[in-house]
This record gives structure tokens, C-alpha cells and sequence, in this order.
């Protein structure tokens, strides 16, 4: 039986995709660092190798040890300020990697890619809500990294004919909804985790990042998107290169906004605690606003997000913080 092989599947994202694919029936390898991923995220009877996907042998190896039918990858770095401190971090371990990835690709004959980019390619936005059409000028290297990777995808279809689907995730965000598994980053540096971080007590507050942008109460906005709904979307994108064998890329996100003081207002009324914040001095390189125009998703993949209220996101999130308040550490 052919096998999906998810890079990075221990991490936030992959654990959940992990999780659905073998819900669905498929026959799942997972690849993770561990770097950021947590093993325990993932269930043990799932075949996991713990190897760098920059080593090139080791990924060899699992191609020709395996029938992989096509590639799930998660496995980057996200964050926009370490890209900025340590450039070729990002430029090495994101892009390089994506070269040799589609180069075992090619070399065994797997056409499929699902790959998780990022809203952070468009820069700061000429228009709101952000079409995928729109000029891509990033603004940090993380971005531009992510851009990279989707340029060799484009060409290594047209020369090798590898079908890739590329998802611009807005801000995703949530858990799975009975708590096993979610968000754990070390630092954390997400808005909805830190906030529950507060409310669990483990911080004295929230700062809130500036408040003097152009928007109706000059916090910045953003595009809130559920885990699962993120996922379901990934295995659409599966059914539709198996189906059309067509390479494109989607946005990701609810196509609605809010700004950083509307998610701690939410988030207390969630909680039922008075989550303390105030505001901080803006973090270098965050745009006013950022929301995504989904309806590509909709349309063509036929993506039905089942969480498009921000109280019920960080419900699940709150799930997974009471659950486990220090993640995956025992
Ligand atoms: N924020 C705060 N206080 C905090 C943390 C965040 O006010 O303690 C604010 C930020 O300034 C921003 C919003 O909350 O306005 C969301 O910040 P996040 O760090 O949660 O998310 P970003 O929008 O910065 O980043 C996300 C992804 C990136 C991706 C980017 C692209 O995490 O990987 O979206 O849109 F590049």
C-alpha cells in the first residue's frame, strides 16, 4: 500500500495532520527532527524516523525503504524575528532542504507534494483581504524563504513534472478538541497560546505589540484559522493532486480579522479568568493587517472550515492548555 510521508510531523501542525490521516486510513511514516516537534505527539505505532531532513542520505534511505505515494512538509522554522537575527538559518534549513527533498523526489519517481508556506510571503499587503495572486514581496527572511521553497516547487514540476499544492497559512491557531495533543513551543511566541499562558497563570500578563496602527482600535489584525481546519484542507489538496494531478497554491485562513486586543477579550470570556494585559511598544516588522481572501480553497478544493468563531479556536486551545499546562513535559 502507498504511504503518505509527513515531514515535520511532530510539530504543531504535522501532529494534527498525523492524526487525521490515520483517522481517514492511510498509511502514515513521519519524519521530525525534533527540534520543535515533540515525540509524544505522535502515537508510537506510527513507523517515526528521527532524522534531519537536511541529511540526505537518511532521507534516502526512507524513500527507498517505503512505498511513498506522496510528501506532507512541515517541517521548517517559523519564526519571523530569529530570521531576522540568523538570516541563513532560515535560508539553509528551509530552502536548501526543499532542494534536496525534490531532488530524492525526483530521483524515486514521487510526483505528490503538499507544502505548508506562508502568509508571510506577501510582505506587507497592497490590499486586504490578500489574494494569491498578489504581489509577493517579503519582508523578512522567513518569507522570502518560504517563497523560495515554493519557486523550486513550480520548477521542479515543470521539469520533472512533481504536482505540488502550496498552503498560505494565515494564523492558525486551536487544538485537537479533546485536548491530546496541541500547541507547544519553546519560547512560545504566538499571541493565542501566550494568552492562555497568562490565564493559566504561568505569566503576569500580556503584552500587547503596539497600539497606534491604522485599524479601527489601533491593534493590529489578523487572520485567525483553526488547526483541524487547516488539516482538512492538506488532505484535500491530497485528493486533488491524486485527481487532477494539477500543481497551485491556496490561501489559508477565515477571512476574518481580529486585532490583538478583540483575542484577549475573547480569550477571557473563554476562560472565565481577567487575563491581564497592556500595551508594549510595537515588534519590529508586523503589518496592520492581515487577512486572507480564501475562497480559491473553497472553490476549487471544495474547503468547508468547520470553526469560524474565534470563541470556539480558543476553546480547543484552552482544552489543550488545561489538560497539559507544560505541553508534552510531563
Ligand atoms: N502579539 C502580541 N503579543 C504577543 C505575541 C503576539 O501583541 O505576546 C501580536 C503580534 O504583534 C501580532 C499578533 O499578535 O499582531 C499575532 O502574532 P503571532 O506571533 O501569533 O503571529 P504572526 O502574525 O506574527 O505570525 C504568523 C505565523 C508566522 C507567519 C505569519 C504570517 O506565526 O509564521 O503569521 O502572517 F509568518
Amino acid at each position: 500500500m502507498s504511504q503518505i510521508l509527513v515531514l515535520g510531523g511532530a510539530g504543531y501542525i504535522g501532529s494534527h495532520m498525523v492524526d487525521k490521516l490515520i483517522t481517514d486510513g492511510y498509511d502514515v511514516i513521519v519524519v521530525d527532527n525534533l527540534v520543535n516537534g515533540h515525540r509524544a505527539s505522535v502515537p508510537a505505532d506510527v513507523p517515526f524516523y528521527e532524522i534531519n531532513i537536511g541529511d540526505k542520505t537518511a532521507l534516502d534511505k526512507i524513500f527507498v525503504e517505503n512505498q511513498i505515494d506522496a510528501v506532507v512538509h512541515f517541517a521548517a522554522f517559523i519564526e519571523v524575528a530569529e530570521s531576522m537575527a540568523d538570516p541563513m538559518k532560515y535560508f539553509s534549513n528551509n530552502t536548501t532542504n526543499m532542494t534536496a527533498l525534490l531532488e530524492i523526489m525526483r530521483d524515486h519517481d514521487v510526483k505528490k507534494i503538499v507544502f505548508s508556506s506562508s502568509a508571510a510571503v506577501y510582505g506587507v499587503p497592497e490590499r486586504i483581504p490578500i489574494k494569491e495572486n498578489d504581489p509577493k514581496n517579503p519582508i523578512n527572511p522567513y518569507g522570502l524563504s518560504k517563497l523560495q521553497m515554493e519557486q523550486q516547487m513550480h520548477w521542479a514540476d515543470v521539469a520533472y513534472g512533481i504536482k505540488g499544492v502550496a498552503f498560505r497559512y494565515f494564523n492558525v491557531a486551536g487544538a485537537k478538541a479533546d485536548g491530546s495533543i496541541g500547541e507547544d513551543h519553546h519560547p512560545e511566541t504566538h499571541l493565542i497560546p501566550i494568552v492562555l499562558q497568562a490565564a493559566a497563570g504561568q505569566r503576569e500578563m500580556v503584552e500587547m505589540f503596539g497600539d497606534d496602527y491604522n485599524t479601527p482600535d489601533g491593534f493590529n489584525v489578523r487572520d485567525y484559522v483553526h488547526v483541524l481546519d487547516v488539516v482538512d484542507a492538506h488532505v484535500l489538496a491530497l485528493d486533488y493532486l491524486a485527481e487532477k494531478n494539477q500543481s497551485n497554491t491556496f490561501n489559508l485562513g477565515s477571512a476574518t480579522g481580529f486585532s490583538v486586543k478583540q483575542i484577549v477579550e475573547a480569550a477571557r470570556e473563554v476562560t472565565g479568568i481577567n487575563i491581564k494585559a497592556k500595551v508594549s511598544p510595537r515588534r519590529p516588522g508586523d503589518p496592520d493587517t492581515l487577512i486572507a481572501d480564501a475562497l480559491a480553497a473553497r472553490e476549487i478544493l471544495g474547503w468547508r472550515p468547520k470553526y469560524d468563531n474565534i470563541h470556539e479556536i480558543i476553546k480547543t486551545a484552552w482544552a489543550w492548555k488545561q489538560k497539559n499546562p507544560n505541553g508534552y513535559e510531563k
